[in-house]
Parts: C-alpha cells; sequence; structure tokens
C-alpha cells in the first residue's frame, strides 16, 4: 500500500473516532499506574475503531497500543503505533487540549503520522521525504533562537522519582528562554515544535506512543527530536526524554541542561 493510502486511512480512522471525544459524557477515570496515570472507557472506544478501521483497511496490519497491552512486533510490515487519548487527564477534566496519535511504520521505518486535535480542528499530517502539514498547510520549525522562543514541557508525571530533574530543567528553560508552556499532550507539544509555536518541546519520560507520531511531523517539518543524553529516540519500545525542536535550537537546550 503507498504511503499516501496509509495516511488517508488514519486520518479518516481519526476523524471518525473524534466524534467520541466530541460527545463524550460522565467521564470516569480509572486508574492504571497510579493516580496520575488514567484511563477511560473513550480511550479504549477510541482505540477499538482506529484497530477495527486500520484493520479493514489494511489487511494483516499490526498495532503497538496504549491500552489493553497491545504490543505487536514492531518491525513487522504495516504497524500502527496508537495513543488513542493522549492527553487523557485534559480530557477527564474537562480541558479542552487532547488528540489522537497514529504512526505508521513499515517494517520499522517511520512513514506516515496523523496527529488530530479535535477541539481545535487541527489535523497534522506527515510522509517521510514529503514534509509536515497543519490542516494542508506545510508547517516548519521555528528559525528564532531558543532565547526569543516560549518551551513546551511535560512533567512526566507518571515518574515521581524525576521531579527534580525535570523541574530544574523547566527553572532553566524558563530562565533562558521567554516562557514555559505545559499544556497535558506530549503528541501536540511535539506538534507545537514542529509547527514553530514553541522553540523546544522536552519531557524526561514518555512512552513510544506518545512521541512515535509526533517525531516523524518534527523531522518532516526540518527539526529534530534527542534524547536528554543527544542521542537518537530509541525505536523498541522503551519510554525516552525528548527535547524537539530546530537543530539549532535543540543543540543550545541540550549544551544548557548539560551546565545543571
Ligand atoms: C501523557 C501526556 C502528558 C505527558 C505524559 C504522557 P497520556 O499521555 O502526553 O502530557 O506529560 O508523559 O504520558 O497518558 O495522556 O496518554
Ligand atoms: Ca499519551
Amino acid at each position: 500500500m503507498r504511503p499516501a493510502e496509509l495516511l488517508s486511512a488514519m486520518t479518516a480512522a481519526e476523524r471518525e473516532a473524534a466524534g467520541l471525544m466530541r460527545e463524550a459524557h460522565d467521564i470516569l477515570a480509572e486508574c492504571k499506574t497510579g493516580h496520575r496515570d488514567v484511563v477511560t472507557a473513550y480511550d479504549r472506544k477510541v482505540q477499538e475503531l482506529l484497530i477495527a478501521r486500520l484493520s479493514e483497511a489494511v489487511p494483516g496490519a499490526r498495532f503497538f497500543c496504549e491500552e489493553n497491552d497491545r504490543h505487536d512486533e514492531l518491525s513487522a510490515e504495516h504497524l500502527f503505533i496508537i495513543d488513542p487519548i493522549d492527553g487523557t487527564m485534559n480530557f477527564v477534566r474537562g480541558l479542552h487540549h487532547s488528540c489522537i496519535s497514529v504512526a505508521c511504520c513499515c517494517g520499522g521505518v517511520l512513514t506516515a503520522a496523523a496527529i488530530y486535535n479535535p477541539y481545535a480542528d487541527e489535523m497534522f499530517t506527515a510522509l517521510r521525504g514529503e514534509g509536515a502539514l497543519c490542516n494542508g498547510r506545510a508547517i516548519r520549525v521555528t528559525a528564532d533562537p531558543f532565547c526569543e522562543t516560549v518551551t513546551a514541557c511535560g512533567t512526566s508525571p507518571y515518574n515521581p522519582e524525576l521531579t527534580d530533574k525535570t523541574f530544574a530543567l523547566l527553572r532553566m528553560a524558563f530562565l533562558e528562554s521567554l516562557d514555559i508552556r505545559r499544556e497535558g499532550s506530549a503528541a501536540l507539544d511535539l506538534c507545537s515544535a514542529a509547527a514553530g509555536r514553541v522553540g523546544v518541546y522536552v519531557e524526561p519520560s514518555i512512552s513510544l506512543w506518545d512521541y512515535a507520531a509526533g517525531k516523524l511531523i518534527v523531522e518532516e517539518a526540518g527539526g529534530v527530536c534527542r534524547t536528554l543524553e543527544g542521542e537518537e529516540l530509541p525505536f523498541d519500545g522503551r519510554k525516552s526524554s525528548v527535547v524537539a525542536g530546530s537543530r539549532e535550537n535543540v543543540a543550545e537546550f541540550l549544551r544548557l541542561a548539560a551546565k545543571l
């Protein structure tokens, strides 16, 4: 199947599943690994619908998903990495800033990505080698230097042992850039970096389903994603730190972080 066909199946499935999020009511949070790590019936319904639609569109498709521990081989011919609702805490609390994130990997290579924010009606997409778009318009990381941009951050809420490290980084970012933002969805933070709305997005520990689609969108928007050690992000299912933005701003962030 051509990458463009895969992407169109992904965006169609996300737009349909977004209806479940928009019409959600009586949202009950259930704890997963701890009181901050929550899931709702809607996360599961969105994921089921995406798996159903993508399985119809791509016979033999495999899946690596946030909910229900469906973790197929990452090297499969057509593997979809799904975060059904990224920003579940926002979703539960009625803070309308969450999204559906789907990446498609072909033989272990990130090929297509689609992240949809149903509240802002923004669809971020990327195809490997063909650039990144928001609602069909090309996006690009900012050319502004780190000190003249806002920094998006995540607090790695499910890793309280990282609290001191996280807030040291955020303090540095607050002092060295214009300000910080903690909006509550790693996938949308990556899209904000790709669209040049923020200079850098940083978070000390997130999961593959949080960053897979956003990584391709950032790279196709001319940016880079690195770990806090300056390495490429892993693609083996492990959690990772992420610093994303223009090559220059990521390098500047890592230079400043190394002094902490
Ligand atoms: C979380 C959000 C949050 C980030 C966490 C993620 P979830 O994803 O992206 O912004 O700080 O690290 O796990 O649990 O809402 O899908
Ligand atoms: Ca997530």
